[in-house]
Protein backbone atom coordinates (compact mmCIF):
# COMPACT_ATOMS: atom_id res chain seq x y z
CA UNK A 1 0.00 0.00 0.00
CA UNK A 2 1.27 3.30 -0.88
CA UNK A 3 0.96 6.11 1.73
CA UNK A 4 -1.49 8.66 1.83
CA UNK A 5 0.33 11.40 2.93
CA UNK A 6 1.47 13.82 0.87
CA UNK A 7 5.55 14.20 1.75
CA UNK A 8 6.35 17.03 -1.07
CA UNK A 9 5.89 20.64 0.33
CA UNK A 10 2.49 21.67 -1.29
CA UNK A 11 1.42 25.01 -0.99
CA UNK A 12 -1.47 24.04 -3.31
CA UNK A 13 -3.09 21.41 -0.58
CA UNK A 14 -7.01 22.16 -0.42
CA UNK A 15 -7.71 23.53 3.15
CA UNK A 16 -10.20 21.37 4.69
CA UNK A 17 -12.01 23.11 7.47
CA UNK A 18 -13.47 21.34 10.06
CA UNK A 19 -16.66 23.11 11.60
CA UNK A 20 -19.57 22.49 14.30
CA UNK A 21 -22.33 23.96 15.43
CA UNK A 22 -20.99 25.98 17.81
CA UNK A 23 -17.91 27.10 15.24
CA UNK A 24 -19.91 27.62 12.03
CA UNK A 25 -20.79 31.31 12.62
CA UNK A 26 -17.69 32.70 13.13
CA UNK A 27 -15.94 30.58 10.36
CA UNK A 28 -18.71 31.53 7.90
CA UNK A 29 -18.13 35.44 9.06
CA UNK A 30 -14.28 34.69 7.97
CA UNK A 31 -15.27 33.55 4.45
CA UNK A 32 -14.78 35.65 1.40
CA UNK A 33 -18.13 36.45 0.51
CA UNK A 34 -19.34 34.46 -2.83
CA UNK A 35 -17.87 31.45 -0.58
CA UNK A 36 -20.37 32.41 2.71
CA UNK A 37 -23.37 32.90 -0.20
CA UNK A 38 -22.62 29.49 -2.43
CA UNK A 39 -22.47 28.00 1.32
CA UNK A 40 -25.64 29.52 2.22
CA UNK A 41 -27.49 29.03 -0.86
CA UNK A 42 -26.15 24.93 -0.14
CA UNK A 43 -27.92 24.80 2.77
CA UNK A 44 -24.65 24.08 4.14
CA UNK A 45 -25.18 23.36 7.96
CA UNK A 46 -22.44 22.57 10.38
CA UNK A 47 -23.89 18.68 11.01
CA UNK A 48 -21.50 16.10 11.57
CA UNK A 49 -20.46 14.32 8.26
CA UNK A 50 -21.60 17.04 6.09
CA UNK A 51 -19.42 17.75 3.60
CA UNK A 52 -18.90 20.75 0.70
CA UNK A 53 -16.37 21.99 -1.38
CA UNK A 54 -16.24 25.92 -2.00
CA UNK A 55 -15.51 27.22 -5.30
CA UNK A 56 -12.37 30.38 -5.58
CA UNK A 57 -13.64 32.74 -8.46
CA UNK A 58 -11.61 30.88 -10.96
CA UNK A 59 -14.13 27.62 -10.38
CA UNK A 60 -11.20 25.26 -8.83
CA UNK A 61 -12.07 24.07 -5.10
CA UNK A 62 -10.77 26.67 -2.53
CA UNK A 63 -11.57 25.02 0.35
CA UNK A 64 -13.39 22.07 2.00
CA UNK A 65 -15.73 22.27 5.08
CA UNK A 66 -16.55 19.11 6.89
CA UNK A 67 -18.83 19.00 9.83
CA UNK A 68 -18.48 17.46 13.13
CA UNK A 69 -19.83 17.09 16.09
CA UNK A 70 -20.01 19.39 18.77
CA UNK A 71 -16.73 19.05 21.65
CA UNK A 72 -17.96 16.30 24.56
CA UNK A 73 -21.40 15.88 22.19
CA UNK A 74 -22.32 12.02 23.16
CA UNK A 75 -21.80 10.43 20.40
CA UNK A 76 -18.82 11.82 19.13
CA UNK A 77 -17.07 10.00 16.93
CA UNK A 78 -13.00 10.87 16.51
CA UNK A 79 -12.71 8.58 13.55
CA UNK A 80 -15.37 10.73 11.34
CA UNK A 81 -12.93 12.39 9.52
CA UNK A 82 -12.00 9.45 8.15
CA UNK A 83 -15.24 9.91 5.89
CA UNK A 84 -12.87 12.21 3.85
CA UNK A 85 -11.68 10.23 1.33
CA UNK A 86 -14.54 8.63 0.19
CA UNK A 87 -16.95 12.22 -0.53
CA UNK A 88 -13.44 14.01 -1.78
CA UNK A 89 -12.42 14.07 -5.43
CA UNK A 90 -8.75 13.41 -6.32
CA UNK A 91 -6.10 15.77 -4.91
CA UNK A 92 -3.75 17.08 -2.38
CA UNK A 93 -5.25 18.48 0.98
CA UNK A 94 -4.48 19.72 4.10
CA UNK A 95 -6.26 20.08 7.36
CA UNK A 96 -7.08 23.82 7.99
CA UNK A 97 -7.56 23.73 11.58
CA UNK A 98 -7.52 21.28 14.15
CA UNK A 99 -10.19 18.21 15.11
CA UNK A 100 -11.39 17.18 18.23
CA UNK A 101 -8.26 14.88 17.66
CA UNK A 102 -5.72 15.53 15.33
CA UNK A 103 -3.82 12.43 15.22
CA UNK A 104 -6.67 10.40 15.90
CA UNK A 105 -8.58 12.42 12.21
CA UNK A 106 -5.26 11.79 10.60
CA UNK A 107 -5.49 8.07 11.37
CA UNK A 108 -9.02 8.21 10.69
CA UNK A 109 -8.85 9.64 6.83
CA UNK A 110 -5.64 7.35 6.67
CA UNK A 111 -8.01 3.94 7.47
CA UNK A 112 -10.63 5.55 5.47
CA UNK A 113 -8.54 5.48 2.11
CA UNK A 114 -8.49 1.67 2.06
CA UNK A 115 -9.97 -0.12 -0.97
CA UNK A 116 -10.03 -3.82 -1.64
CA UNK A 117 -9.04 -3.81 -4.99
CA UNK A 118 -8.54 -7.67 -5.37
CA UNK A 119 -10.90 -8.43 -8.17
CA UNK A 120 -12.06 -5.89 -9.30
CA UNK A 121 -10.50 -2.47 -10.73
CA UNK A 122 -10.19 0.61 -8.23
CA UNK A 123 -11.98 3.60 -9.20
CA UNK A 124 -11.36 5.14 -6.13
CA UNK A 125 -10.30 8.70 -7.18
CA UNK A 126 -6.46 9.39 -5.85
CA UNK A 127 -6.33 11.54 -2.43
CA UNK A 128 -3.85 12.44 -0.55
CA UNK A 129 -3.14 14.46 2.77
CA UNK A 130 -0.13 16.70 4.08
CA UNK A 131 0.61 14.99 7.34
CA UNK A 132 -0.67 18.25 10.09
CA UNK A 133 2.23 19.50 12.43
CA UNK A 134 3.42 17.85 14.97
CA UNK A 135 1.66 14.53 13.85
CA UNK A 136 4.16 11.31 13.80
CA UNK A 137 3.03 10.48 9.87
CA UNK A 138 5.18 7.67 10.15
CA UNK A 139 3.42 6.18 12.68
CA UNK A 140 0.30 6.85 11.46
CA UNK A 141 1.33 5.36 7.89
CA UNK A 142 2.48 2.29 10.12
CA UNK A 143 -0.50 1.78 11.99
CA UNK A 144 -2.93 2.19 8.66
CA UNK A 145 -0.31 -0.03 6.55
CA UNK A 146 -0.95 -2.78 9.29
CA UNK A 147 -4.73 -1.97 9.25
CA UNK A 148 -4.48 -2.80 5.42
CA UNK A 149 -3.22 -5.67 5.57
CA UNK A 150 -5.39 -7.09 8.63
CA UNK A 151 -7.99 -5.82 5.84
CA UNK A 152 -7.03 -7.35 2.90
CA UNK A 153 -6.23 -11.23 4.44
CA UNK A 154 -9.54 -11.55 5.82
CA UNK A 155 -11.20 -9.28 3.00
CA UNK A 156 -9.26 -12.40 0.36
CA UNK A 157 -11.94 -15.36 -0.60
CA UNK A 158 -11.25 -18.50 1.15
CA UNK A 159 -10.52 -20.39 -2.25
CA UNK A 160 -7.65 -17.58 -2.27
CA UNK A 161 -6.46 -17.95 1.64
CA UNK A 162 -5.75 -21.45 2.51
CA UNK A 163 -3.97 -22.42 5.03
CA UNK A 164 -0.77 -21.98 2.30
CA UNK A 165 -1.43 -18.89 1.11
CA UNK A 166 -1.88 -17.66 5.30
CA UNK A 167 1.82 -19.17 5.47
CA UNK A 168 2.82 -17.35 2.32
CA UNK A 169 1.95 -14.14 3.81
CA UNK A 170 3.47 -14.61 6.88
CA UNK A 171 6.54 -16.33 4.96
CA UNK A 172 6.67 -12.65 3.13
CA UNK A 173 6.38 -10.48 5.87
CA UNK A 174 9.48 -12.87 7.76
CA UNK A 175 11.69 -12.08 4.86
CA UNK A 176 10.67 -8.41 4.34
CA UNK A 177 11.70 -8.16 8.27
CA UNK A 178 14.73 -10.50 8.51
CA UNK A 179 12.64 -12.94 10.52
CA UNK A 180 12.81 -16.68 10.93
CA UNK A 181 9.59 -18.48 9.75
CA UNK A 182 9.08 -22.51 10.30
CA UNK A 183 6.23 -24.41 9.25
CA UNK A 184 5.12 -27.57 10.25
CA UNK A 185 2.32 -29.25 8.12
CA UNK A 186 -0.29 -31.94 7.42
CA UNK A 187 0.81 -35.17 8.90
CA UNK A 188 3.64 -33.89 10.78
CA UNK A 189 0.74 -32.28 13.16
CA UNK A 190 -0.34 -35.15 14.29
CA UNK A 191 1.92 -36.08 17.19
CA UNK A 192 2.34 -32.61 18.83
CA UNK A 193 0.04 -30.74 17.92
CA UNK A 194 -3.10 -33.30 17.66
CA UNK A 195 -5.65 -30.55 18.13
CA UNK A 196 -4.71 -28.69 15.21
CA UNK A 197 -4.44 -31.76 13.50
CA UNK A 198 -7.47 -33.18 14.21
CA UNK A 199 -9.60 -30.12 13.25
CA UNK A 200 -7.59 -29.43 9.57
CA UNK A 201 -7.87 -32.80 8.77
CA UNK A 202 -11.07 -33.07 6.88
CA UNK A 203 -9.58 -30.62 4.62
CA UNK A 204 -7.75 -31.20 1.23
CA UNK A 205 -5.92 -28.14 2.29
CA UNK A 206 -3.63 -29.44 4.87
CA UNK A 207 -3.50 -27.60 8.25
CA UNK A 208 -0.22 -25.73 9.27
CA UNK A 209 1.51 -24.41 12.34
CA UNK A 210 3.13 -20.88 11.51
CA UNK A 211 5.90 -20.10 13.38
CA UNK A 212 7.68 -16.85 13.10
CA UNK A 213 10.54 -15.01 14.88
CA UNK A 214 12.33 -12.30 15.28
CA UNK A 215 14.61 -9.54 16.88
CA UNK A 216 17.53 -9.57 19.56
CA UNK A 217 17.35 -12.68 21.75
CA UNK A 218 18.56 -11.06 24.73
CA UNK A 219 15.23 -9.14 25.14
CA UNK A 220 12.11 -9.76 26.58
CA UNK A 221 10.01 -12.44 24.81
CA UNK A 222 6.22 -11.77 23.76
CA UNK A 223 4.75 -14.57 21.85
CA UNK A 224 1.29 -13.73 19.30
CA UNK A 225 -1.19 -16.18 19.04
CA UNK A 226 -3.88 -15.68 16.34
CA UNK A 227 -6.52 -18.24 15.26
CA UNK A 228 -6.12 -19.47 11.36
CA UNK A 229 -9.07 -20.89 10.82
CA UNK A 230 -9.56 -19.50 7.00
CA UNK A 231 -12.81 -21.00 6.67
CA UNK A 232 -14.93 -21.96 9.44
CA UNK A 233 -18.20 -24.49 7.94
CA UNK A 234 -18.36 -25.56 11.77
CA UNK A 235 -17.94 -29.02 10.78
CA UNK A 236 -19.85 -32.04 11.12
CA UNK A 237 -21.69 -30.03 13.54
CA UNK A 238 -22.64 -27.86 9.89
CA UNK A 239 -23.36 -24.17 10.71
CA UNK A 240 -26.50 -22.73 8.99
CA UNK A 241 -25.74 -21.47 5.37
CA UNK A 242 -26.52 -17.36 7.29
CA UNK A 243 -23.64 -18.39 9.72
CA UNK A 244 -21.64 -19.56 7.26
CA UNK A 245 -21.87 -16.95 5.03
CA UNK A 246 -18.65 -14.39 6.66
CA UNK A 247 -16.85 -16.93 7.95
CA UNK A 248 -13.88 -16.54 5.48
CA UNK A 249 -13.23 -13.90 8.20
CA UNK A 250 -12.57 -16.68 10.75
CA UNK A 251 -8.79 -16.49 10.27
CA UNK A 252 -9.23 -12.33 11.66
CA UNK A 253 -6.95 -13.39 14.71
CA UNK A 254 -4.10 -14.57 12.55
CA UNK A 255 -4.41 -11.71 10.32
CA UNK A 256 -4.45 -9.09 13.44
CA UNK A 257 -1.32 -10.78 14.84
CA UNK A 258 0.09 -10.23 11.89
CA UNK A 259 -0.74 -6.47 11.38
CA UNK A 260 0.59 -6.48 14.80
CA UNK A 261 4.13 -8.29 13.99
CA UNK A 262 4.36 -5.66 10.86
CA UNK A 263 4.07 -3.16 13.20
CA UNK A 264 6.28 -4.19 16.01
CA UNK A 265 8.99 -5.30 13.58
CA UNK A 266 8.53 -1.53 11.24
CA UNK A 267 9.13 0.46 14.56
CA UNK A 268 11.96 -1.75 15.79
CA UNK A 269 10.51 -2.45 19.43
CA UNK A 270 12.78 -3.85 21.86
CA UNK A 271 11.34 -7.38 22.53
CA UNK A 272 12.02 -11.19 21.07
CA UNK A 273 9.00 -11.93 18.75
CA UNK A 274 7.45 -14.69 18.15
CA UNK A 275 4.54 -15.57 16.13
CA UNK A 276 2.57 -18.72 16.00
CA UNK A 277 -0.46 -19.19 13.63
CA UNK A 278 -2.23 -22.46 13.43
CA UNK A 279 -3.93 -22.48 10.03
CA UNK A 280 -6.34 -24.97 9.26
CA UNK A 281 -9.51 -25.42 7.42
CA UNK A 282 -12.53 -26.19 9.69
CA UNK A 283 -14.13 -28.42 6.82
CA UNK A 284 -16.47 -31.78 6.67
CA UNK A 285 -15.47 -34.99 5.21
CA UNK A 286 -15.20 -38.60 5.97
CA UNK A 287 -12.60 -38.35 7.98
CA UNK A 288 -13.78 -34.99 9.91
CA UNK A 289 -13.09 -35.01 13.72
CA UNK A 290 -17.12 -35.74 15.43
CA UNK A 291 -18.69 -34.97 18.48
CA UNK A 292 -17.76 -37.30 21.34
CA UNK A 293 -14.52 -37.84 20.15
CA UNK A 294 -11.50 -37.61 22.09
CA UNK A 295 -7.79 -36.25 21.55
CA UNK A 296 -5.04 -35.58 24.26
CA UNK A 297 -3.84 -31.71 23.58
CA UNK A 298 0.09 -31.12 23.37
CA UNK A 299 -0.14 -29.96 26.93
CA UNK A 300 -1.23 -33.40 28.05
CA UNK A 301 -4.97 -32.68 28.97
CA UNK A 302 -7.62 -34.66 26.87
CA UNK A 303 -10.40 -32.36 25.10
CA UNK A 304 -13.57 -34.26 24.13
CA UNK A 305 -15.39 -32.62 21.55
CA UNK A 306 -18.48 -31.32 22.60
CA UNK A 307 -18.75 -29.37 19.13
CA UNK A 308 -16.92 -29.56 15.93
CA UNK A 309 -18.06 -25.82 15.81
CA UNK A 310 -16.02 -25.06 18.92
CA UNK A 311 -12.58 -25.28 16.83
CA UNK A 312 -11.06 -21.91 17.54
CA UNK A 313 -10.39 -22.56 21.06
CA UNK A 314 -9.10 -25.96 19.77
CA UNK A 315 -6.08 -25.24 17.36
CA UNK A 316 -5.06 -22.36 20.04
CA UNK A 317 -5.05 -24.24 22.72
CA UNK A 318 -1.75 -26.47 21.13
CA UNK A 319 -0.60 -23.50 19.77
CA UNK A 320 -0.80 -21.86 23.29
CA UNK A 321 0.70 -25.14 24.77
CA UNK A 322 3.89 -24.27 22.61
CA UNK A 323 4.07 -20.92 23.30
CA UNK A 324 3.93 -21.60 27.17
CA UNK A 325 6.44 -23.72 27.14
CA UNK A 326 8.92 -20.74 26.90
CA UNK A 327 7.65 -18.71 29.83
CA UNK A 328 7.49 -15.55 27.60
CA UNK A 329 7.40 -12.30 28.92
CA UNK A 330 4.23 -11.79 27.53
CA UNK A 331 1.64 -13.95 25.96
CA UNK A 332 -1.10 -12.44 23.44
CA UNK A 333 -3.77 -14.47 21.75
CA UNK A 334 -6.21 -12.91 19.26
CA UNK A 335 -9.41 -15.09 17.08
CA UNK A 336 -13.07 -14.78 16.14
CA UNK A 337 -14.05 -17.30 18.54
CA UNK A 338 -17.61 -17.08 19.76
CA UNK A 339 -20.52 -15.72 18.49
CA UNK A 340 -21.76 -14.91 22.39
CA UNK A 341 -18.88 -11.80 22.29
CA UNK A 342 -20.92 -10.00 19.78
CA UNK A 343 -24.20 -11.30 21.51
CA UNK A 344 -22.45 -9.76 24.69
CA UNK A 345 -20.96 -6.23 23.01
CA UNK A 346 -21.66 -6.42 19.26
CA UNK A 347 -19.50 -6.24 16.64
CA UNK A 348 -17.75 -3.45 17.38
CA UNK A 349 -16.26 -4.01 20.87
CA UNK A 350 -14.18 -7.08 21.13
CA UNK A 351 -14.00 -8.70 24.76
CA UNK A 352 -10.56 -9.16 26.60
CA UNK A 353 -9.67 -11.19 29.27
CA UNK A 354 -6.43 -11.18 31.56
CA UNK A 355 -5.83 -11.73 35.46
CA UNK A 356 -2.68 -9.24 35.22
CA UNK A 357 -5.11 -6.00 36.47
CA UNK A 358 -2.17 -3.69 35.38
CA UNK A 359 -1.99 -5.31 32.05
CA UNK A 360 -5.59 -5.04 31.78
CA UNK A 361 -5.60 -1.01 32.88
CA UNK A 362 -3.02 -0.73 30.55
CA UNK A 363 -4.75 -2.25 27.56
CA UNK A 364 -8.15 -0.23 28.28
CA UNK A 365 -6.01 3.11 27.81
CA UNK A 366 -4.43 2.15 25.11
CA UNK A 367 -7.33 1.19 23.19
CA UNK A 368 -9.41 4.41 24.32
CA UNK A 369 -6.80 6.35 22.73
CA UNK A 370 -6.13 4.71 20.04
CA UNK A 371 -10.31 4.31 19.61
CA UNK A 372 -9.78 1.11 18.65
CA UNK A 373 -12.21 0.12 21.03
CA UNK A 374 -11.66 -3.09 23.76
CA UNK A 375 -13.86 -4.15 26.67
CA UNK A 376 -12.73 -6.44 29.74
CA UNK A 377 -14.69 -9.45 30.49
CA UNK A 378 -13.59 -11.60 33.62
CA UNK A 379 -12.10 -15.23 33.45
CA UNK A 380 -15.33 -15.99 36.23
CA UNK A 381 -14.03 -18.81 38.22
CA UNK A 382 -16.84 -20.14 39.00
CA UNK A 383 -17.43 -21.16 35.50
CA UNK A 384 -14.59 -22.92 35.19
CA UNK A 385 -16.33 -26.31 36.63
CA UNK A 386 -18.78 -25.62 33.26
CA UNK A 387 -15.50 -27.51 31.29
CA UNK A 388 -15.47 -30.31 33.13
CA UNK A 389 -16.14 -33.87 30.93
CA UNK A 390 -17.40 -37.13 31.95
CA UNK A 391 -14.92 -38.60 29.91
CA UNK A 392 -11.91 -36.63 29.42
CA UNK A 393 -10.01 -34.03 30.96
CA UNK A 394 -12.31 -31.35 29.98
CA UNK A 395 -14.56 -30.19 26.76
CA UNK A 396 -14.20 -28.26 24.18
CA UNK A 397 -18.08 -27.10 24.35
CA UNK A 398 -19.84 -26.93 27.93
CA UNK A 399 -23.80 -27.80 27.19
CA UNK A 400 -25.79 -24.30 27.41
CA UNK A 401 -24.42 -21.16 25.56
CA UNK A 402 -24.58 -18.88 28.52
CA UNK A 403 -21.65 -17.02 28.94
CA UNK A 404 -19.91 -18.18 25.86
CA UNK A 405 -17.08 -15.92 25.19
CA UNK A 406 -16.35 -16.69 29.04
CA UNK A 407 -16.09 -20.34 28.87
CA UNK A 408 -13.93 -20.28 25.99
CA UNK A 409 -11.66 -17.63 27.56
CA UNK A 410 -11.40 -20.20 30.41
CA UNK A 411 -10.63 -23.17 27.85
CA UNK A 412 -7.69 -21.39 27.00
CA UNK A 413 -6.47 -20.74 30.85
CA UNK A 414 -6.30 -23.77 31.19
CA UNK A 415 -3.24 -24.33 28.43
CA UNK A 416 -1.19 -21.48 29.71
CA UNK A 417 0.86 -22.13 32.78
CA UNK A 418 3.99 -20.32 32.59
CA UNK A 419 3.59 -17.11 30.68
CA UNK A 420 4.18 -14.12 33.06
CA UNK A 421 1.16 -12.31 31.66
CA UNK A 422 -1.70 -13.87 29.34
CA UNK A 423 -4.08 -11.49 27.10
CA UNK A 424 -7.15 -13.24 25.32
CA UNK A 425 -9.30 -10.59 22.79
CA UNK A 426 -12.74 -12.67 21.40
CA UNK A 427 -12.46 -10.21 17.99
CA UNK A 428 -14.68 -9.75 15.14
CA UNK A 429 -12.25 -8.76 12.64
CA UNK A 430 -15.22 -7.55 10.55
CA UNK A 431 -17.51 -4.27 9.97
CA UNK A 432 -20.58 -5.25 9.42
CA UNK A 433 -21.62 -1.94 7.61
CA UNK A 434 -19.18 1.01 6.87
CA UNK A 435 -18.42 3.67 9.15
CA UNK A 436 -16.14 6.47 8.84
CA UNK A 437 -12.78 4.97 8.48
CA UNK A 438 -14.39 1.55 8.75
CA UNK A 439 -14.91 0.29 5.07
CA UNK A 440 -17.30 -2.44 5.19
CA UNK A 441 -15.46 -5.97 5.40
CA UNK A 442 -12.38 -6.98 7.27
CA UNK A 443 -11.09 -5.12 9.87
CA UNK A 444 -8.00 -4.19 12.23
CA UNK A 445 -9.14 -5.12 15.49
CA UNK A 446 -7.06 -4.77 19.06
CA UNK A 447 -3.57 -4.76 16.52
CA UNK A 448 -2.94 -0.96 17.11
CA UNK A 449 -4.09 -0.70 21.16
CA UNK A 450 -1.90 -3.87 21.53
CA UNK A 451 0.87 -1.79 19.59
CA UNK A 452 0.69 0.89 21.46
CA UNK A 453 1.12 -0.61 24.32
CA UNK A 454 4.42 -2.94 23.54
CA UNK A 455 6.02 0.72 22.17
CA UNK A 456 5.63 1.33 25.49
CA UNK A 457 6.24 -1.95 28.06
CA UNK A 458 9.32 -2.24 25.61
CA UNK A 459 10.55 1.31 25.00
N1 LIG B 1 -15.85 -18.72 14.23
C1 LIG B 1 -16.89 -18.99 15.15
C2 LIG B 1 -17.25 -17.79 15.99
C3 LIG B 1 -18.03 -16.70 15.36
C4 LIG B 1 -19.34 -16.92 14.98
C5 LIG B 1 -17.47 -15.47 15.20
C6 LIG B 1 -20.05 -15.90 14.44
C7 LIG B 1 -18.19 -14.46 14.66
C8 LIG B 1 -19.49 -14.67 14.26
C9 LIG B 1 -16.47 -20.07 16.13
O1 LIG B 1 -15.63 -21.03 15.62
C10 LIG B 1 -17.72 -20.77 16.54
O2 LIG B 1 -18.35 -21.33 15.71
N2 LIG B 1 -18.05 -20.68 17.82
C11 LIG B 1 -19.23 -21.27 18.34
C12 LIG B 1 -18.87 -21.94 19.64
C13 LIG B 1 -19.93 -22.84 20.17
C14 LIG B 1 -20.14 -24.03 19.27
C15 LIG B 1 -19.53 -23.30 21.56
C16 LIG B 1 -20.28 -20.20 18.53
O3 LIG B 1 -19.95 -19.09 18.93
O4 LIG B 1 -21.44 -20.47 18.25
MN1 LIG C 1 -16.66 -22.60 14.63
ZN1 LIG D 1 -14.43 -20.45 14.07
Amino acid sequence: MSSVFETAPSAAAIPITFVTKATWDAIKKELPAPARRYAEDNGFAAKPGKCLALPAADGRIAQVLFGLEDDGHKSRDPFHPGALPGLLPAGVYRFANAAHDTRLATLAFALGCYRFGRYRKNEAPDIRLVPPDGIDAADIGRMAGAAALARDLINTPSNDMGPTELADAARELATRFGASFNCITGDELARDFPLIHAVGVASTRAPRLIDLCWGDPAHPKVTLVGKGVCFDTGGLDLKPSSAMLIMKKDMGGAANVLALAQMVMDAKLKLRLRVLIPAVENAVGGNAFRPLDVFKSRKGLTVEIGNTDAEGRLVLADALALADEEKPDLLIDLGTLTGAARVALGPDLPPFYTNDETLADRVAAHAKEENDPLWRMPLWPAYDAWLDSKTADITNAPSGTFAGSITCALFLQRFVEHAKSWLHVDIYGWTPSARPGRPEGGECQAARAIYKLLSQRYA
